[in-house]
């Protein structure tokens, strides 16, 4: 294999490989918050997002969501199918937490019903910013039609994900997905961990998620492993 770097984000390095339509993603030991203001190496953590992010994919995969995992191939490292990126960030919230509590002064918990949609826009050096569908089309970021299907994907994703984490007693708050383009189709990109959701035990709620390092109330490492022994069926 190849190993020009394609992109080194905060949480994981992606790879080219010989094939061109495959890429090599490799999960890091670091952990960021605050946009990357604090930054920390955390042994242990890459391997973690990427068996939790596996996990996860295989089972979306199973139930119909197309994904461009192709398989583990270390304990931190994936192949991926290479997409075009389309560049939001999808955020999807069951209750009211983080930003969305303070940004509408709401106390954290209360269930949203319909479930909250957002999209932020991808960009470092903006910090994210808020984007709306109409400004989405407008710009030319993803058309309408492109639109309506990644809302049905999360919405059908938020269901599965539901399910599957109320077996381990967990409440899944809200996550944040990425999409990309391939052979004409939207699949899901990126990971699905606890860096970019917020899982919170339904009897304790306790977060098991990267709040736990955000707000420093535990510690990471031991947070993950009960969230990927809860999913494996070892509680
Ligand atoms: O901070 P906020 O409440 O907006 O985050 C909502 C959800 O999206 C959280 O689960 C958070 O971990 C995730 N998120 C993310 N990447 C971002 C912003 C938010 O994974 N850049």
């Amino acid at each position: 294999m190849s190993n020009q770097l394609l992109y080194s984000g905060k949480a994981k390095d992606l790879f080219e490989t010989d094939n061109t339509e495959e890429l090599l993603v490799v999960y890091k030991d670091q952990a960021t918050a605050f946009n990357g203001v604090r930054k920390e190496k955390i042994p242990g953590k890459g391997s973690l997002n990427c068996k939790i992010s596996a996990f996860i994919y295989d089972y979306l995969q199973k139930n119909g969501i197309e994904t461009h995992l192709i398989k583990n191939v270390s304990d931190h490292e994936q192949l991926v199918k290479k997409t075009e990126l389309i560049p939001i960030e999808v955020v999807l919230r069951n209750k009211i937490a983080g930003s969305f509590a303070k940004k509408f002064a709401l106390t954290e918990g209360k269930s949203l019903n319909p479930p909250v949609i957002e999209y932020y826009f991808k960009s470092d050096e903006l910090g994210d910013p808020a984007i709306n569908e109409s400004q989405i089309e407008s710009i030319n970021i993803a058309t309408a039609e492109e639109l309506k299907n990644i809302k049905s994907q999360t919405l059908k994703i938020n269901d599965l994900l539901k399910t599957l984490f109320d077996k381990d007693d967990l409440d899944l708050v809200d996550f944040k997905l990425e999409f990309g383009r391939v052979d004409n189709k939207i699949i899901l990109i990126d990971e699905f961990s606890p860096d970019n959701c917020r899982l919170w035990d339904q009897t304790s709620h306790q977060s098991l998620d990267k709040d736990v390092f955000r707000k420093n109330e535990a510690d990471l490492v031991t947070t993950y492993q009960k969230v990927l022994n809860r999913l494996e069926g070892a509680k």
